[in-house]
């Protein structure tokens, strides 16, 4: 049986009984929860390593010893030093530039839009512990950027969102440890909540959405430093673990598609299945469509999303916090897209549906 799919749906769980390929993480997450909701081992298989190998890392260690050994292409001290200091200037403009700001995280499966605006995302009774985190959202130079969205849910003391499925809320008219609020003339805002529980192999974690006017949404999560979860989490950006209380996020200006890009947009447009060797009872479907300059993709069940082009048939996706690629065929039309999110070892396949 091969090891690429998810199988969810064990002896205790009454309403999914269907073979999933791995599609990107939101999966995982969904299969991390299952488990912690107690449906057992039974009906699930999942790929047992999909992060970066120790193995991979070291034979790149062997191969430099190697050539160390072959070659004296080892530096001396005096290389090392002067190299730092050649390089001194560069990393310290790279520092400024990155604002000391979160790295993004992947949306996942349990964002809602809708959420009320508030800062305060539950009341005095919710269980757990109280959480006050305060936030910075800053724009290009480092610089404050005033009025922008941030939205901010995350799982309950227990580890359970208020949403069973990705679009299936428990109660529609319920938005449980979720919010929407505004960032001051400073970039500043500052939200209380309680600390989330663990779910599955997660981290303790919040989920953020940041949206302002002239840059790119933001997606990521922002975790809490006395988690031991956070160094064994596969999505987990231990750059964005909260020291001193404070979580600051820089925006991007957005980067319109290039003309070589779009040049060869068409062929793009259509149906996509995920990719499955195995026969499937239910297949994840997606949609291509194309709006002017930009192409969307939308999958079963998720959030439109924009597929971002850094060059021609290469893409992001900020959702995912992925890059891809379109394949063509020999005729030239694209016959598959290929994205492959931060920390996973492996391509996520969308072919054209027969
Ligand atoms: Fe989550």
């Amino acid at each position: 049986m091969r090891k690429d799919f998810v199988h969810i749906g064990g002896t205790k769980n009454e309403t999914r009984d269907r073979d999933v390929p791995l599609v990107r993480r939101w999966q995982r997450e969904l299969v991390d929860y299952a488990l912690e909701l107690g449906m057992g081992k039974d009906g699930l298989l999942f790929r047992p390593n999909t992060s970066f190998t120790h193995a991979r890392l070291r034979r790149g260690c062997a191969r430099s010893e190697n050539r160390a050994a072959e070659g004296g292409s080892m530096l001396t001290r005096r290389e090392l030093f002067g190299g730092a200091l050649l390089l001194l200037p560069l990393v310290r403009a790279a520092r400024a530039e990155s604002c000391g700001a979160a790295d993004p995280n992947e949306l996942g499966p349990f964002y809602r839009a809708g959420a009320p605006q508030r800062a305060v995302l539950c009341d005095t009774v919710e269980p757990g512990d109280p959480y006050r985190l305060r936030g910075r959202v800053l724009g290009e130079g480092c610089a404050p950027v005033a009025d922008a969205l941030v939205e901010a849910w995350h799982a309950d003391h227990h580890g359970d969102y208020d949403m069973s499925d990705p679009g299936k809320p428990r109660d529609p008219s319920i938005y449980h440890l979720r919010g929407v609020l505004r960032s001051g003339a400073d970039g500043a805002y500052e939200l209380r909540t309680i600390v989330p529980g663990h779910y599955g192999r997660r981290a303790r974690h919040i989920h953020f959405l940041f949206h302002a006017n002239g840059y790119e949404p933001f997606v990521t999560q922002s975790y809490f430093p006395d988690d031991p979860r956070v160094a064994t989490d596969p999505i987990a950006r231990r750059r964005n673990v909260v020291r001193n209380g404070v979580f600051t996020v820089q925006l991007r200006r957005p980067r319109p598609n290039s003309p070589e890009a779009i040049a060869r947009f068409s062929g793009y447009e259509g149906d996509y299945v995920v990719e499955s060797e195995r026969p499937m009872r239910e297949r994840t479907r997606a949609v291509v469509t194309r709006a002017g300059d930009a192409l969307f993709v939308q999958l079963d069940g998720w959030p439109k999303m924009e597929l971002r082009f850094s060059a021609p048939d290469r893409f992001r996706v900020i959702e995912f916090d992925a890059q891809g690629h379109a394949e063509r065929g020999p005729d030239g039309k694209v016959v598959a897209l290929a994205a492959r999110a931060y920390g996973d070892s492996h391509d996520e396949r969308l072919v054209r549906a027969p």
